[in-house]
């Protein structure tokens, strides 16, 4: 293989986008091309800037800084296009970030990865290659996908062709992820102790160093690799949940959860990150990648392990639930006809996806129980909002559209949706403040920074009384302030000492 001059990567999503953009900014010797077969996602990567303020705020992903970078670089040495062959043929190395969701229907339904995607992707590459080309495994997949990759290749590819399939699994998080890439903790790149797979692995690895120190990128076999990425996200999961757990024990003993975490992290083989008691983690990869270990294990006869991991994913729903119940029972056990703010709708803060948001359940939970919804996020599109407070994640999904995580676009989730809007049970608010008019209790579902600055003191004066507050995020609120003015406030993790002063 010779160094790369070219690269197409197939999948312009939350991670081919960002992922590539940020290697086109640091190696401007290299042409970047990044393709999809959703031309609207296409068509918004390539979105020209505000007239007003020069900024690229059309972009489908939202991230910060991201928008920066895509100006510097676009029409330079990065390129968005739906010209999937062309590209796949210029290209010296292939990233394949295509979409690896949740089966919903057939077998594994509800728990194994779908790999439709990452194999249509594959077919594509051996049926228009006319050269040799290292094809990178980016998307998250089961151990041992490499494998498949490998035999459709060499089944389908021109003779004289030559793949080699490296996996570079991508730890970035949402929210920040030009941090993330421009400074990883580490690059993981497995291949086959071949030396033609070393040697791919060398050229992926010389990429990496226009921009990584050495020690950084760290080689391994090829299923190490696509195994460490699911071990990595059951670990995180794992973490959350755990602490969650044991903010209900927090909550039921006047104990509180921000000072255990404090003082577990304190112990260095702890350490002191990822240890906030939340209303439940969200996001696409920690269940989906989470179901994808518990298939992996239940179909290698290791059921023990399965169930262990199964334990990680059930605390998280218990955890919603169980946010949602402390609401309702704190409102005098109704919220039937009461105006409940919901603040933050996104999975976590400083991104616009909602895939797997605790909001979503914790606004279906509100509404069965006849609540009165005014909903606030600072970047989710309000159409996003309306599909995913009606549209049934458990159904199978006839037309799976690439792009949205595979929200259904069918005629009936429309009429949902005029539904749900006639009804006015649901208003979405253009600001915090808005949101809160007339509310009985204001839930933070989403970490904003701007929800912590919040003029708290007119949120009040427009709510009705008692005012409740219910934080879903132990330790964002300063929960002594807001008493001081005057709400109830219930947060995550927190015990019932101060609570029984005022109930
Ligand atoms: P996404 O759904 O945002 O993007 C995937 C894109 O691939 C879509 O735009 C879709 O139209 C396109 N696509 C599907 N099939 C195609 C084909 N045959 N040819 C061309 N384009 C095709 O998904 P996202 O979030 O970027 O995730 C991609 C992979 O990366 C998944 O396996 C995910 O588990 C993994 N991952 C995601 C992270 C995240 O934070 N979102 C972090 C780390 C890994």
């Amino acid at each position: 293989h010779p160094p790369v001059r070219s690269i197409c990567c197939i999948g312009a999503g939350y991670v081919g986008g960002p992922t590539c953009t940020l290697l086109a900014a640091r190696c401007p010797h290299i042409q970047v091309t990044i393709v999809d077969v959703n031309p609207s996602r296409i068509a918004a990567w390539n979105s020209p800037p505000d007239p007003l303020t020069g900024e690229l705020t059309g972009l489908p992903v939202f991230e910060p800084g991201l928008g920066e970078v895509v100006k510097a670089c676009r029409g330079r040495n990065l390129w968005f296009s739906t010209e999937i062959d062309e590209a796949i043929r210029a290209a010296d190395l292939i990233f394949v970030s295509v979409n690896t969701p949740t089966k919903k229907s057939g077998i594994g339904a509800g728990y194994a990865a779908d790999l439709h995607y990452v194999e249509s992707s594959t077919r594509r590459i051996a049926s228009v290659a006319t050269s040799s080309k290292i094809i990178v495994e980016k998307s998250t997949v089961p151990c041992r996908t490499a494998s498949s990759m490998r035999t459709i290749l060499e089944a389908n590819s021109r003779p004289g062709i030559h793949f080699d399939i490296l996996s570079n699994p991508e730890f970035l998080a949402e929210g920040t992820a030009m941090r993330d890439l421009q400074n990883p903790d580490r690059v993981l790149i497995g291949c086959l102790d071949t030396p033609s797979g070393r040697e791919a692995a060398d050229r992926l690895g010389e990429v990496y160093e226009n921009w990584v120190a050495p020690e950084r990128i760290y080689t391994t076999g090829l299923w190490s690799s696509e195994l460490s990425k699911l071990a990595a996200n059951a670990l995180l999961a794992q973490r959350i949940s755990s602490i969650n757990s044991l903010a209900a024990i927090c909550e039921s003993t006047g104990a509180n959860i921000g000072e255990v975490a404090h003082a577990c992290g304190l112990d260095k083989r702890i350490g002191p990150n990822f240890l906030r008691a939340t209303c439940g983690f969200g996001g696409s990869c920690f269940s989906k990648d989470l179901l994808n270990l518990v298939y992996l294990s239940e179909s290698l006869g290791l059921h023990p392990v399965a169930e262990y991991w199964r334990g990680v994913l059930a605390m998280n729903d218990w955890s919603k639930a169980r946010f949602a119940q402390k609401v309702v029972s704190t409102m005098f056990n109704t919220i039937t006809s009461k105006r409940v703010a919901v603040l933050g709708f996104a999975f976590k803060k400083d991104t616009g996806d909602t895939r797997e948001s605790p909001a979503i359940t914790l606004c279906r939970t509100f509404l069965e129980d006849n609540a009165l919804l005014s909903i606030y996020d600072p970047k989710v599109p309000h159409e996003q909002i309306w599909r995913d407070l009606v549209n049934d994640p458990s159904r199978p999904s006839p037309s799976p559209y690439p792009g949205s995580g595979g929200v259904l676009l069918d005629s009936s989730l429309d009429a949902s949706i005029a539904s749900l809007k006639s009804s006015s049970r649901v208003t979405l608010a253009s600001s915090a403040l808005e949101a809160c008019r007339d509310a009985e209790a204001v839930v933070i579902t989403t970490p904003w920074d701007q929800f912590r600055t919040l003029d708290w003191q007119a949120v009040f004066s427009q709510m009705q009384k008692p005012a409740f507050v219910f934080d879903g995020h132990s330790g964002f609120l300063d929960v002594a302030r807001l008493e001081k003015i005057g709400f109830k406030v219930q947060a995550v993790g927190r015990g019932p000492e101060k609570m029984d002063a005022w109930l």
